[in-house]
């Protein structure tokens, strides 16, 4: 692997819940959380809905300023509202988001809608503008007819594309994927997926790539970081991570993920089922934030909050079990 581009540490994002008497009150979306990420690498990052893996992205990207803690970007420190972070620096990190429908303005053309980024950014001349648009759209697929059209006209897939081609208009070296195909028909999803991977291939790029999906992230990540209530509960390489995942909430949900080879069912925890539902960010229980869901749970958890644990292989876990 090559150099470190993103780094993440101590991360905290709170939201204040507003309203009298809720003064102290705040949505812990992401609470202390680290990793990192390299040139050219995926890291999947998974977890159920409300476990604060978009308010990472918008942290990463900018769109929100943090609480606490530190985000650097090739050594600089980028940890700060999107306004005041340097223009060079907005170009190397790009979003693409799980809804096109919503993220792409509704009344340009795609023409316009990739051309805004090259303007912005000032990539290129403005007399080279219509090459650099055909370019792009070469590079997503896209036929060249669909450059006048607005993207209502254009199905869920064609304006994911057009989305995937806006965040690489900058050449960006890093992409946040925000659930870039949980909005798309079964049938787009794998074209976008391959055209993603391709993609990362001839560019170098790094790529955040959060889903719900935990069974995608074996044939896309080359890491998997699981987050539960604003944390990360493990972090490993994806084959470590499927073949020995070590926390109980790993295991709850791989054991429940359909497998496609016996290979893979050799290697799926037994079923584990959890009690209960996520509890509020707001009331993060005390200890341990899984101890209450999770069928393993001892004295301990419900005092004292696990710190992470390295193991050999680059595979962290916060869990008291493996501390023993
Ligand atoms: N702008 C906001 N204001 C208040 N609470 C928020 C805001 N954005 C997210 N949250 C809360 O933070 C938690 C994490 O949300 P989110 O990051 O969207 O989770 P995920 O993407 O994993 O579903 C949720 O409880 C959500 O309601
Ligand atoms: S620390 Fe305790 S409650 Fe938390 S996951 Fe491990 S065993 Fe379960
Ligand atoms: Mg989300």
């Amino acid at each position: 692997m090559q150099e470190d581009i993103l780094k993440i540490n101590g991360l905290k994002k709170y939201f204040p819940i507003g309203g009298k008497g809720n003064e102290n009150k705040f949505v812990k979306a992401i609470d202390g959380i680290d990793f990192t990420l390299c040139r050219g690498e995926t890291l999947g990052l998974v977890g159920e809905s409300g476990s604060g893996k978009s308010t990472t992205a918008y942290t990463v990207i900018g769109m929100y300023g943090i609480t606490e803690g530190f985000i650097s970007f090739k050594e600089k420190d980028i940890g700060v509202d999107i306004e005041k972070r340097p223009l060079n620096m907005k170009k190397e990190i790009q979003m693409v988001f799980q809804d096109p429908g919503t993220s792409l303005n509704p009344q340009h053309t795609v023409y316009k809608i990739l051309e805004l980024p090259l303007k912005i950014h000032k990539i290129c001349p403005p007399k080279d503008y219509p090459k650099e648009v055909a370019r792009l759209m070469d590079m997503v697929e896209l036929p060249h007819e669909y450059m006048h059209t607005y993207p209502g006209m254009l199905g869920g897939g064609e304006k994911q594309m057009v989305a995937i081609a806006r965040a690489l208009a900058t050449r960006p070296s890093m992409i946040v994927l925000d659930e870039p195909t949980s909005a798309l028909d079964v049938s787009v999803q794998a074209k976008i997926i391959n055209m993603l991977l391709r993609l990362q291939k001839e560019m170098n790029l790094s790529y955040l790539f959060i889903t719900h999906d935990l069974s995608l992230m074996r044939n896309v990540a080359d890491r998997v970081a699981i987050m539960y209530l604003g944390k990360i509960a493990e972090i490993a390489p994806t084959e470590s991570f499927f073949q020995n995942p070590k926390h109980p909430y790993t295991q709850m949900l791989l054991s429940s993920i359909p497998v496609v080879s016996e290979e893979e069912e050799e290697y799926k925890p037994k079923r584990i089922h959890s009690q209960g539902e996520i509890p509020s960010p707001v009331n993060v229980p005390k200890g341990c934030s899984f101890n209450t869901r999770c069928p393993f749970v001892m004295e301990v958890c419900k005092e004292d909050d696990p710190r992470m644990l390295n193991f050999e292989g680059n595979h962290s876990v916060r869990c008291h079990l493996c501390s023993k």
